[in-house]
């Protein structure tokens, strides 16, 4: 079930990155520390700094990890708010919103998201590279954050179609 997949052994976690205008000055710091960390990518764009609406960047993202081509994902725009929001109206995607080390650590140990987002205007490359590590390399806790987890699963099942 995709709300309490384990973190996989480093060369098989898959990751897609993907940012809107607002974000791209952040990803090539993400995609470094994704290097450092071993893991595989797929980046979903933008790539250049022309305006995109982020909904699309956020709809690539999901899409490839509700198809499991990628495992988790990481999303970017100018706060992380909008393109965090987008990601969390897809049924299966638990987008945590990223500012400082103590969120990326509890997005992963107490959350168990797959997706997390951040600001290029909020957080600096060097803060977006640590959080980064921080998140992919902190497992999730189990035990009572499962419980609370199965019960957004069953707001999601009620709420979505
Ligand atoms: C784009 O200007 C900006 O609105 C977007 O990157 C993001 O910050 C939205 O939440």
């Amino acid at each position: 079930m995709i709300y309490f997949n384990e973190i996989k052994g480093d060369k098989n976690m898959k990751i897609a990155i993907g940012c809107d205008h607002g974000g791209l000055p952040l990803k090539e710091s993400c995609i470094k520390a994704l290097n450092e960390l071993g893991f595989e990518y797929i980046d979903c764009g933008t790539y250049t700094p022309d305006s995109v609406d982020y909904p699309d960047y956020a709809a690539k993202v999901c899409e490839k990890i509700l198809n499991k081509e990628a495992d988790k994902g990481i999303l970017l725009c100018g706060t992380g708010i909008g393109i965090g929001v987008a990601a969390n109206k897809f049924k299966g995607i638990f987008c945590a919103h990223i500012t400082d080390k103590f969120s990326a650590q509890m997005a992963s140990e107490h959350n168990n998201a797959n997706i997390i987002s951040m600001g290029a205007r909020i957080t600096s490359n060097e803060d977006a590279y640590e959080f980064v590590k921080i998140f992919f390399t902190t497992p999730f806790a189990g035990g009572r954050h499962c419980n609370r987890l199965e019960k957004i699963a069953e707001i999601e099942n009620k709420n979505f179609k």
